[in-house]
């Protein structure tokens, strides 16, 4: 199952490349239980040949008991039998390959499950050989162990309530920063990294491309000389602090994943992101800079923060300006400029989607996804498409509480309401920003349940699959999904895309989001309005811009520049003009 000689063999491949995500239990099922699986996946391997990427990333198939759609690891080297059998895997990973693709399986080893072997023997005594694979921590001194108040540090868990799971059986509290179904790996140990890189070399060895890590900064905690953790600083009301500076980007991380570098992934042609949340521009050089040897690039969360109360949580819903995100992505694309390399996404399985978060998925729903998607993919960096997302897939628009099933948006509401939050303020969050806005079931064509299934489904269709959907979007030559593959396919035939300089336009203007790639005497001028009203602009030295051959339109078109350099676009239009 070796690569095709016909891929690139370029050590910076990924540079030019185009990633798609595949989140299986929403993406294609094919024995009608009502949940995505691998052989659903690969009846589908031809609409993302079609649609011209370069690159599948698998979200995880291991066996695992769900608690978190997977990301709860009970076996590394397994398929989970909800998703197939290691044979299904072998056909998707050779019907990637046979199309001139890759795949990148999602390492999921800041946490296992507590049901994996490892934690089992973990827990099963202090003196187990395994016990120190975890964090185990003893009661804080002077308090009623498992009583509230006596966890080792006061850090919240990413996902509600405590990071400490307290363990009657053997009188220790165990670390949990996501579920308590996901016990924190203890990177400390050199036999937990070597157990990691043994389970990713076995993965290289049946074929695989990469890997995505999964919360990947997490690894490194920050230790007292006296083994403890430090207590966080309490934000707001409660009893709960923060951890997240003693445990992101923490103080042997880049030692960490240098070190699995050397023994995995150097010389082997790889591409590897890092989910790092809270990483900074200069965090982010230091994981991406090719000198260094750790990852090819991360995927950091600066952007997606814009849409919330500063200081507050993702649910503390605040409108965007589109002068933040301007400013905030030209710091990334100059910060990274000289060393490292940016990702660039706008949706994935835990963010909503942008054509309902950022643009408008009402009466301009199509200009509207084609607009953000023109601005995401012409930056510099490796563009990142989730499922749905290449024909403007929408929020779920649920309206109660019974029909969400993810475990950070209950724990949440569960959470919230106990704070005496009105119902319909939480329903508001939930429908903003809940992570089930990305995870409704791919929306294939409009037969019952989008032809998704013909069981009934884990989580509902979204019932717009009549209008929005893949076969109509294949269809119509001027749908969101031939936009997206003509924007795959500037970035594999103009080198400026990949390798042009980036200059920002208009930095000040809330309507425009304008930009210039520059690589030898070529000039891409990418200019589309991110609102709903006609915007007029003045380019002023940069209108001639507008006099080249337009590569990409969306929108009536029928605005050009005025002599003096002033331009109208009409809502939602975006244009892509290329100057030689
Ligand atoms: C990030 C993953 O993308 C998310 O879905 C998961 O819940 C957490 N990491 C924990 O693994």
């Amino acid at each position: 199952m070796n690569a095709p000689e016909t891929r690139d063999r370029n050590a910076d491949w990924w540079k030019s490349a185009v990633v798609y995500q595949i989140y299986p239990r929403s993406f294609a099922d094919s024995d009608g239980d009502g949940l995505g699986d691998l052989r659903g996946s690969i009846g589908r391997l031809d609409h993302l040949a079609a649609l011209g990427v370069d690159v599948i990333w698998l979200s995880p198939i291991y066996r695992s008991p769900q608690d978190d759609n997977g990301y709860d690891i009970s076996d590394y080297e397994d398929v989970d039998p909800l998703f197939g059998t290691l044979a299904d895997l072998e056909e998707l990973i050779a019907g990637v390959h046979e199309r001139g693709m890759r795949i990148v399986m999602d390492l999921v080893v800041n946490h296992t499950s507590d049901e994996h072997p490892w934690f089992v023997e973990s827990r099963s005594s202090r003196d187990n050989p395994k016990r120190d694979w975890y964090w185990w921590r003893p009661p804080r001194a002077g308090h009623e162990p498992g009583a509230l108040g006596a966890e080792p540090t006061n850090w919240g868990s990413f996902f509600s309530g405590t990071v400490w799971e307290w363990d009657e059986a053997t009188g220790e509290y165990f670390l949990h920063l996501f579920s308590r179904k996901q016990p924190d790996l203890n990177w400390e140990n050199p036999a937990v990294r070597q157990a990691v890189y043994a389970m990713m070399l076995r993965w290289l060895d049946r074929g695989v491309d990469g890997f995505r890590m999964d919360v990947i900064n997490l690894i490194s905690k920050q230790v007292d000389a006296d083994g403890s953790l430090p207590d966080g600083v309490v934000h707001g009301g409660g009893s709960l602090g923060d951890g997240t500076p003693f445990c992101m980007n923490g103080p042997r991380i880049h030692e960490f994943l240098q070190e699995m570098n050397r023994e995995v992934l150097a010389g082997r042609n790889l591409i590897t992101v890092a989910e790092t949340p809270g990483a900074s521009i200069a965090d982010a050089v230091r994981y991406t800079d090719a000198a260094r040897g750790e990852v090819n690039m991360v995927f950091q969360f600066e952007h997606m923060g814009l849409d919330q109360v500063p200081g507050g949580s993702k649910w503390d819903l605040a409108p965007l300006r589109l002068t933040d995100l301007k400013r905030n992505l030209t710091a990334w694309q100059e910060g990274l400029a000289e060393a490292g390399w940016n990702s660039l996404y706008w949706d994935n399985h835990d963010q909503p989607r942008v054509v309902s978060r950022f643009g408008d998925d009402g009466a301009h729903r199509v200009p509207s996804a084609k607009a953000l998607a023109t601005v995401l993919h012409l930056l510099r960096g490796t563009p990142y498409v989730y499922q749905g997302e290449e024909f403007g897939m929408t929020n779920a628009h649920f309206t109660s509480l019974a029909q969400y099933q993810d475990i950070e948006s209950l724990n949440w509401a569960r959470e919230a309401a106990e704070r005496g939050v009105p119902e319909e303020m939480i329903l508001r969050s939930l429908a903003a920003k809940s992570r089930d806005n990305a995870r409704t079931p791919v929306q294939w064509d409009v037969s019952a349940n989008a032809g998704f299934t013909t069981g009934t489904p884990w989580l509902s269709v979204n019932p717009n699959h009549t209008e929005v959907n893949a076969a109509a979007a294949v269809a119509d030559p001027d749908s969101v999904f031939h936009h997206y593959r003509r924007l795959i396919e500037l970035r594999h035939t103009l080198p400026v895309v990949v390798h042009g300089d980036y200059r920002p336009l208009l930095p000040a203007d809330e309507q425009v989001f304008a930009y210039v790639r520059s690589l030898g005497d070529e000039r891409l001028l990418v200019i589309a309005n991110l609102s709903g009203e006609p915007a007029t602009v003045d380019l002023g030295d940069d209108a001639a811009l507008l006099g080249g051959e337009v590569v990409l339109a969306a929108g009536p078109g029928a605005a050009g520049a005025a002599g003096d350099g002033v331009v109208t676009l009409a809502p939602w239009e975006s244009r892509v003009v290329l100057t030689r």
